[in-house]
């Protein structure tokens, strides 16, 4: 390892948290676009974008200008107590990307706005109950860690949770649940769940069901086809909401501002964070105006919907609507093209999936994947793990053919060199 790189881990030993993950050891010095380059001077491509959150790549001028701009005026009021336009417009502006009727509330990160979510479900349906799938993740403070469940690490030691939650498997046709074939995976999740509801789960007593349109940190899974759309028919028979936690999905990823307008599915309520500003921290919870039942005080926050990270927000929204929605879509198409040929061919590799800019190349073992995502970055591509045995791929949606091409050619040359 460089001096410099082996120094400041070493600092870092002695001072930081051991909870800190280091899948390995990259130190960022800048970065420009999709690149980024070490302290050492290397350069990578960057396929990870700080986990699916760089939208607009790096140092991107327009983002840049507008947080810059902000910054002149003022950096905080807390939002709880005084309004002001840079928040007011960007709520304005996703209830309007969402097809309207809905309102917001603002966090600064994604489990405050999942946090957001049970409580609101909680207070306005007045019911005790959450479903959330097997393999989800939601996030890592003790509401969302209730519902998270992609991982046992995740919540090994921290129970007891919130009580109320219920876990179902999820519906992907990759990892079909109950042993059935993957075309019936949609078919034996619903059929659990109505199970569910006639011995164990009362539907009344739920409040709402927690869902990933394509889950994230659990391994980049697609749902079975259709599914979706059935769900959000079968829980508004029993006044069950459904919740959709578009934190990794969301602001354009999958080549559309929701993934959920992929499956012809308006959700009740909606989680923003991740890619919405590009990197400034800020979430949104966006709820259906019909649930709105909260007083002044029932929730609230300090630094929740700061206006630097809305400037940055809205510089993120124009470049999306400007074009970068559309080229997650197209180099994405590109690029899970070009890996579905490159890599399935290759013994380490099970499968190749995803959606726009959020895809996965699955592994034979996780010690596979392990060295591939290790290998990559000593070739200069950064990727990062997710699930059990998956590489996932969330690049910053400015990524160009170009680039995308050049990654799949570092990936295939070092996985060809695994076996
Ligand atoms: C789908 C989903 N929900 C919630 C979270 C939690 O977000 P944060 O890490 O900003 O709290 C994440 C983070 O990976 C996520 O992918």
């Amino acid at each position: 390892m460089p001096d410099a790189i082996e120094e400041l881990r070493r600092r870092e030993e002695k001072v930081l948290s051991t909870s800190y993950t280091r899948p390995y050891p990259f130190v960022p010095r800048r970065g420009e676009g999709v690149w980024l380059e070490d302290v050492e001077g290397r350069r990578y491509l960057d396929f990870m974008g700080g986990i699916a959150v760089n939208t607009t790549g790096y140092a991107h001028p327009r983002v840049l200008a507008a947080a810059r701009a902000q910054m002149e005026r003022f950096v905080h009021v807390c939002f709880s107590d005084f309004t002001h336009e840079p928040l007011v417009s960007l709520a304005e502006r996703l209830v309007e990307k969402l097809g309207g009727g809905y309102r917001v509330y603002f966090g600064n990160s994604g489990t405050e706005a999942v946090e957001a979510a049970i409580k609101l479900v909680r207070y306005h349906t007045r019911r005790p109950y959450l479903l959330a799938f097997t393999g989800a993740f939601h996030g890592r403070t003790m509401g969302s860690l209730s519902l998270t469940a992609s991982n046992a690490r995740y919540r090994n030691g921290f129970g007891p949770f919130l009580s109320g939650v219920v876990h179902v498997p999820f519906p992907s046709p990759s990892h079909p649940p109950f042993g059935v074939p993957p075309e019936r995976a949609g078919e034996a999740v619903l059929g659990h769940l109505e199970q569910l509801f006639k011995t164990a789960l009362p539907p009344e007593e739920v409040a709402a069901f927690f869902v990933e349109p394509i889950q994230g940190e659990g391994g980049y899974l697609l749902p079975a086809p259709g599914f979706f759309a059935e769900l959000k028919k079968r829980l508004e028979r029993h006044g069950i909401l459904l919740v959709a936690d578009e934190i990794q999905t969301g602001a354009g990823r999958t080549g559309t501002f929701l993934a959920m307008e992929q499956e012809g599915v308006k959700p009740d309520l909606v989680t923003l964070a991740k890619g919405l500003a590009s990197g400034f921290p800020i979430s949104a919870l966006l709820f259906l105006e019909e649930l709105s039942s909260w007083p002044p005080g029932a929730h609230g926050t300090t630094f929740g919907g700061n206006p630097v990270a809305a400037a940055a927000a809205h510089a993120t929204l124009d470049l999306l609507e400007e074009g970068l929605m559309e080229n997650a879509r197209r180099v994405g198409e590109l690029l899970l093209n070009e890996l579905t040929t490159r890599l399935t061919p290759l013994a380490p590799v099970r499968e190749v999936r995803g959606r726009g800019l959020m895809l996965a190349v699955e592994f034979a073992s996780p010690e596979l994947r392990d060295r591939a995502v290790r290998a990559a970055f000593e070739a200069g591509l950064l990727t990062l793990p997710a699930g059990p045995a998956a590489l996932r791929i969330a690049p910053p949606l400015i990524l160009g053919r170009e680039e995308a091409l050049k990654g799949a050619a570092i990936l295939e040359e070092v996985i060809a060199g695994l076996s």
